[in-house]
């Protein structure tokens, strides 16, 4: 009854929680917090399915911080107790299994929900101007998401665990003059030892997890100063009404969180089907190498990183120097933090863009996808071959874009954004 005479906590006050929330917001902003970044956020009315994927990065790093501290609460970082802790939270904890399946399969979904993230603003144009912020703080987000999934791989002590530390930590032996020291430095001991596990589980679980969390604050702040774009790169803000709403806009709430609803049912049927009935997914999600606990006198025959890094990986082996392979390495991620400024056309959405891009978009996915491939497989040289080859095509596409972006015969881009509604 109070609600219906009391109305909402915007409108007539009356009711006990409206007058809950006028001594709040007396006291802190929340509801023109809540207006400014939910109830009257306009975002545009055509968005797809592809704009779904940053609630849904949203959820997984909600669902990977519970589910980590309930692993925090049961695992322990030594090397002598990793590996039995993570079975004693496999077999003895109440429902360990289901939080640790849902944490390392939420690592896996983390990087699937945020590679199709990243690929849609690279179809709609959304890291171009104004949004070159909001895509720099994105690609700030992935690389601290890189490292809290490396960090996370040593702590159950396996096999892969171990030996992949190893590979990567000596990577950091290719920078020039400093390098040995740097890798001693980051591993804390002359090898992988229980100083470097502890130092990880540190980084783990507070360094990157709330490195990561301010940033989705400050992704979303940027987002909100901007504006999110839309499947058409059109700004909606040039067109506004006589109350100062976009025309082509709509309300977050309740608009688009009710399409995200079934964004995050769909996502959680997925999401429970791999927990249930594939929670290793075939080695993809869980390699079988890491059910063997670490031993440093034996290496596995064949080390491959899970897949999410193996892109990166192939180049990496695809170059015979170390110091190179690196090198380019580190290059593949820095060109995407770059991408606001190779790319030139003033065009945004692919959908009024010339055929060199997309051509360029479908050649990139096409050697990140076999890139990606190829990372799994071991070095052997037809698979070297197959790796350089995409390797060039994957560089191609950031070196080349300032010439073939500049040259581009778009399509007129409609003044307002296109929308079938039901009817
Ligand atoms: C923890 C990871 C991330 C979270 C929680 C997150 C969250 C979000 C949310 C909620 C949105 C608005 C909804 C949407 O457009 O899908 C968004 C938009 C956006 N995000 Fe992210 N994001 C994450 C990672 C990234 C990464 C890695 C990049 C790129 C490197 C990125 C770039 C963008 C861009 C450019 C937009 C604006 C898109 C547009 O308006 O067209 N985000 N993000």
């Amino acid at each position: 009854m109070s609600a219906v005479r009391g109305g909402t906590a915007g409108g007539s006050r009356g009711g006990r929680f409206a007058q809950f929330i006028d001594w709040v917001d007396e006291r802190f902003p929340l509801t023109a917090m809540m207006k400014e970044h939910v109830t009257e956020y306009y975002a545009a009315k055509n968005f797809n399915a592809w704009y779904v994927f940053g609630v849904l990065a949203l959820l997984v790093l909600i669902l990977q911080v519970v589910t980590g501290i309930y692993l925090t609460m049961s695992y322990k970082p030594s090397a002598e107790d990793a590996f039995a802790s993570v079975e004693y939270i496999m077999r003895d904890v109440e429902w360990g299994w289901l939080i640790r399946y849902m944490h390392s399969t939420g690592a896996s979904a983390f990087f699937i929900v945020v590679y199709l993230h990243m690929f849609r603003a690279l179809m709609y144009g959304s890291y171009k101007s104004p949004r070159e912020l909001l895509w720099i703080i994105g690609m700030l987000i992935y690389v601290a998401l890189m490292a809290q999934a490396f960090t996370g791989y040593l702590l159950p002590w396996g096999q892969m665990s171990y030996w992949g530390a190893q590979v990567i930590v000596s990577l950091f032996g290719a920078v020039p003059v400093v390098g040995d020291a740097l890798v001693e430095w980051i591993r804390g001991d002359y090898f992988i030892s229980d100083i470097t596990l502890n130092r990880f589980f540190a980084l783990h679980v507070i360094a990157v997890p709330l490195a990561l969390m301010i940033l989705a604050v400050v992704h979303i702040l940027a987002l909100h100063t901007t504006g999110s774009l839309n499947p058409d790169g059109i700004e909606i803000k040039k067109y506004k009404g006589p109350d100062g709403i976009p025309l082509d806009g709509v309300a977050f709430h309740p608009f688009h969180t009710a399409k995200d609803l079934v964004a995050i049912i769909v996502f959680a049927i997925a999401f429970c089907a791999v927990i249930f009935f594939a929670p290793e997914m075939g080695g993809y999600f869980l390699e079988h190498a890491n059910f063997e606990p670490a031993n440093m006198l034996k290496t596995p025959e064949h080390i491959a990183p899970v897949w999410y890094f193996t892109p990166f990986y192939a180049i990496l082996r695809a170059v015979p120097s170390k110091g190179w392979g690196a090198f380019l390495m580190a290059m593949a991620i820095v060109f995407l933090f770059l991408l606001p400024w190779l790319d030139r056309c003033k065009v945004k959405s692919i959908r009024y863009r010339g055929w060199t891009y997309k051509v360029a978009l479908a050649v990139f996915v096409v050697s990140f996808l076999a890139l990606g491939f190829l990372g799994l497989k071991p070095a052997s040289t037809g698979y070297v071959y197959a790796a350089r080859f995409f390797g060039v095509l994957y560089f191609a596409f950031f070196l080349l874009m300032p010439w073939y972006t500049a040259r581009e015969k778009t399509k007129p881009v409609p003044e307002r954004v296109v929308y079938h509604g039901h009817h």
